[in-house]
């Protein structure tokens, strides 16, 4: 198979013309066919901002595009990514790749059934400051053995002012869990097994903490959040074992970068058929955790939790 060149954007939000749009409208190697939205008007501006044409009709973007980059909310993402499957498209997902399982599940099936590639754009898996960082501590488990537990504190701030994901309702209802965890999962899942089990508390606002149990007896600690305080918003991750402790760095490139990274990784999965590290299958395994947190919460506080005796 051939690596896709013409892209089409679904989505017309901050994050799908400031980042989609921008960065398959410079990349040299693809074409920006436009952007498919709800709201025709609201495509045209992206088509206008960014590059290419507006479609009223998502069939029709569909029909003219080898691949589709999708910015919109998981609910919405996950029927269309399965459609755009259908019809042999290869997949840009956002995430978190779907909000329930069940919808997670039949976007990794309907990308295996069609053949098609997917890459999920888990921002820090496409930045080299963070991926130097998780090679390096690659060779330092294989040399003195695998990493033993590790801490992620990843807090987004959307009340900050003139945040462009203040209004999102998605996130407003789900939470930091659901959009700073898939982050953090995937950041956790280079360094640590796989999670088997969780438990998790709930705190301020929309923070939650989840305790998580990882095959082999590795286990890790995440507090998420996506209303932290001013100012205090960003990621944090530590890992230890007997290769030392070591803390994630900054990313110093910038999102559209990282989008055009992943955009080049989606090519060459497609052209050589191997799936992609940071895939449908990868996204739908985030979505399991989170799902299982999500079940955990919703257990009556005398089956989550033993009271401190005062
Ligand atoms: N990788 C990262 O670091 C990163 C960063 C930011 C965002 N993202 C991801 O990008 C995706 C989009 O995020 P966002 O910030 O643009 O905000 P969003 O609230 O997830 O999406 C806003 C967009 O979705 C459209 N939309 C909402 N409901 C719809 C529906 N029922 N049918 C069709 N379109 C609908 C909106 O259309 P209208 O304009 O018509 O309302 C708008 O274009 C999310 O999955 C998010 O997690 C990832």
């Amino acid at each position: 198979m051939s690596a896709p060149r013409r892209f089409g954007v679904l989505g017309t939000g901050h994050w799908a013309r400031w980042c989609h749009g921008a960065a398959l409208a410079a990349h040299p190697d693809v074409e920006l066919v436009g952007f498919w939205g709800r709201d025709p008007a609201r495509a045209g501006a992206a088509a206008a901002e960014a590059g290419g044409r507006a479609f009223a009709d998502v069939d029709a973007l569909l029909a003219e595009v080898d691949a589709v980059s999708i910015a919109l909310p998981p609910d919405v993402q996950a029927p269309l990514a399965v459609r755009a499957a259908r019809a042999g498209r290869h997949l840009l997902l956002e995430k978190p790749i779907a909000l329930e399982l069940a919808a997670a599940d039949a976007v990794l099936a309907a990308t295996r059934a069609a053949g098609v590639a997917s890459v999920v754009d888990v921002t820090y898996l496409f930045q080299s400051d963070i991926t130097d960082w998780l090679a390096r501590l690659e060779e330092l488990a294989a040399e003195h053995g695998p990493w033993e537990g590790a801490l992620v504190r990843w807090g987004g701030s959307i009340d900050a002012p003139g945040s462009p994901f203040g209004d999102s309702p998605w996130r407003r209802e789900h939470g930091g869990l659901w959009d700073a965890g898939p982050h953090a999962l995937s950041v956790l899942g280079r360094l640590l097994p796989p999670v088997e089990r969780v438990s998790a508390a709930r705190g301020v606002r929309d923070a939650v903490t989840v305790l998580a149990e990882h095959a082999g007896g590795a286990s890790s600690a995440l507090a998420l959040t996506g209303t932290a305080p001013p100012g205090i918003g960003g990621p944090t991750a530590v890992v230890w074992g007997p290769g030392g402790r070591h803390e994630m760095p900054w990313f110093t490139g910038t999102p559209q970068e990282g989008f055009a990274r992943a955009v080049d990784d989606l090519r060459a999965a497609a052209a050589t058929g191997r799936e992609h590290a940071s895939g449908a299958a990868d996204g739908r395994d985030a979505v399991a955790v989170l799902s299982a947190v999500r079940a955990h919460l919703a257990r009556p506080a005398v089956q989550r939790t033993t009271p401190v005796p005062r």
